[in-house]
């Protein structure tokens, strides 16, 4: 474990707002900072940085914590990668002997690693007797350049079984470290390690600093699985990443391309489209999209011509508008991805494909006009219900007219009858949605559902008179110091929910040691999403009128909440949302 100085000192170097406002553009709010959410879409910012506390809270998804915390969410660290990741940012040192986890291989380890293993591909595929079939296949069958196989760091894994295995040994790592970073199986039967990618083109998946965080495999013949794929470790999310940004990322400003495959963005940059990327090997993510977002304002999605390909494209599309970014869809017609339309067609056809590609609600009117006879009064209509539903999920009012024009237009129905249809269907969905927020909320409130506090259901008046106990011990040292030294008769016992028990005794054994209490100290026992909730149980006391004084009547409400029965809660479920209900109702009248 690293010590607790270093810790203190990281959090100390790591002002909260700076690290944050590298990921997100944060506005001054009062004495607190405000912006859109990292973690989850949002247009409104409902996640705020407290520099009082050091801390972070969303109120829209609930996530929240400290630096720590928000370091491991934004880079999928875990812990100890993430104080080192702010350690490295301020120039401090963390003793070497110190870091490395008692559990598994770390990061780090898992990174030299993939980077040997990518040495030994590339060096197999350059050697003739090994991967000279390997190199024919690229060369040849695919029409790589040596330079684009460098440059991409292609290799080719030998059909053995130990070939890896072996030489991995001979540089000192271990059958658990290979096993760990999925380079390597474990029979079952004789419990022997082994090469996990055989007698296939190796391409090694690299992030946006350089380092080697996984591998993709091809078999050079028709045998199935076409691909391998290294699976999630402590160095890689696949859906966290994409194939090729460590080049595309220089060139992303106007634009990215994305398409399906890794031999489609490598096609593409040797054809001088520097700027295409992939998903790896599963359709694109959430946080894939906030990628997106993150490097570029458009993106012109060139998914293969087949159905699944298209079907990818339409989630591609709504990911992608969600967090704000143009999106363009590229139709290949004569060839079924954009390695096999450059092969075909050349880069100059390429190029001129994409200023013709479409915006997404021009994609989409063409996929709904094709799909129904028009011709016919019932194709139409359904066509048009069809086309009146994309529109009305349109944000910008503006869009909404263009679109209703342009529809108006193809169909042949007036602007005004699609413009009454479209509004329709619009109070429609909000009418939905009101009803689903106030259900939602209240679920949440009373924690039905709670994945965190599993427990806090059974007994709600409790777990509400834990968390203001808790709430109070992490915002008053007194409070705290109190209740750890015995001073305020309160223990593990009073508490009834075992999350509530374990969070109080974690403050209590951290107020004990020397240092003292640390919320830095939280993460090496709570995962992220405890650390969320303990952070929303700090926020939604500071919103009261809060004082230590309080704390001694907060204990025994807790005290008697325990031995008190529980809640009817449909009962009380349904008297919210009667109260919901009206409260929607004189809003209308208004
Ligand atoms: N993929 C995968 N596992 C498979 C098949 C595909 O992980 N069994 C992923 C790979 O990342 C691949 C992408 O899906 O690059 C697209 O698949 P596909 O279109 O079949 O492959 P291509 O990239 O076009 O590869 P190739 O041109 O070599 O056939
Ligand atoms: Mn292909």
């Amino acid at each position: 474990m690293i010590p607790r100085e270093i810790i203190d000192e990281i959090v100390y170097r790591n002002n909260i707002e700076d690290v944050i406002s590298s990921y997100v553009t944060l506005k001054r709010a009062g004495s607190n900072f405000k912006g859109n959410c990292p973690f989850h879409s949002e247009r409104t910012p409902s996640f705020t940085v407290f520099p009082a506390t050091k801390s972070f809270y969303c109120f829209g998804c609930g996530a929240g914590g400290d630096v720590i915390s928000f370091t491991m969410r934004a880079e999928n660290l875990e812990y100890v990668d993430a104080l080192e990741l702010l350690a490295q940012k301020s120039g401090i040192t963390i003793p070497k002997d110190k870091v490395d986890a008692p559990t598994g291989p770390s990061r780090k380890r898992v990174l030299e690693m993939n980077l040997d293993a990518a040495k030994f591909f590339r060096s197999c595929l350059f050697d003739k007797n090994i991967g000279g079939e390997a190199m024919k296949y690229l060369t040849e069958t695919r029409q790589l350049s040596t330079s684009t196989i460098r440059r991409f760091g292609l290799g080719y894994s030998p059909n053995d079984f130990g070939a890896l295995t072996n030489h991995m040994h001979k540089l000192g790592y271990t059958d658990e470290e290979l096993t760990v970073g999925f380079l390597c199986g474990k029979s079952k039967k004789t419990g022997r390690t082994y090469d996990y990618f055989r007698n296939r083109v190796i391409f090694p998946i690299i992030d946006t600093i350089g380092n080697v965080i996984g591998f993709g495999g091809r078999v050079m013949d028709g045998s199935e699985p076409k691909y391998l794929n290294t699976s999630d470790t402590p160095a890689f999310k696949k859906s966290n990443n994409l194939f090729a940004l460590n080049f595309a990322k220089a060139n992303a400003e106007e634009q990215l391309i994305l398409c399906e495959g890794y031999m489609d963005v490598i096609a593409l940059h040797a054809a001088g489209f520097e700027n295409a990327v992939a998903t790896l090997g599963t359709a694109i993510t959430p946080s894939q999209a906030r990628i997106f977002a993150k490097y570029t304002k458009k993106v012109i999605i060139t998914y293969d011509s087949d159905n699944a390909g298209q079907a990818a494209a339409d989630k591609a599309m709504r990911y992608l508008a969600e967090v704000g970014v143009e999106v363009r869809v590229l139709r290949l017609s004569g060839a079924k991805d954009p390695d096999e339309y450059i092969k075909k067609f050349g880069k100059e056809s390429f190029h001129n494909m994409l200023s013709e590609s479409k915006g997404s609600f021009d994609y989409k009117l063409d996929k709904v006009i094709i799909s129904h006879d028009i011709t016919q009064p019932q194709g139409l209509l359904r066509a048009s219900a069809e086309i009146c539903s994309i529109i009305a999920g349109t944000y910008s009012s503006v869009e909404r007219e263009i679109y209703i024009s342009t529809a108006s237009k193809r169909l042949g129905i007036s602007v005004d009858s699609l413009k009454a249809d479209v509004e329709r269907i619009q109070r429609q969905r909000q009418k939905e949605q009101a009803e689903k927020q106030s259900k939602e909320a209240y679920m949440s409130v009373k924690s039905i559902n709670d994945r965190v506090n599993p427990d806090a259901s059974k007994n709600i008046k409790a777990s509400a008179a834990e968390e203001a106990v808790l709430g109070l011990m992490l915002i008053f040292p007194e409070c705290r110091n109190g209740a750890a030294t015995g001073k305020i008769d309160v223990s593990e016992d009073d508490f009834s929910t075992s999350f509530g028990k374990r969070v109080f005794s974690a403050i209590c054994e951290l107020e004990r040691t020397d240092e003292g209490f640390s919320k830095a100290m939280l993460g090496q026992v709570f995962s992220l999403d405890e650390i969320s909730r303990i952070e929303s149980i700090e926020q939604k006391r500071s919103t009261l009128s809060n004082s230590k004084e309080m704390f001694e009547t907060c204990v025994q409400s807790l005290k008697q909440s325990k031995s008190s029965g529980d809640d009817d809660i449909l009962a009380m479920f349904e008297k919210k949302r009667l109260e919901a209900k009206k409260l929607r109702e004189s809003k209308a009248s208004k």
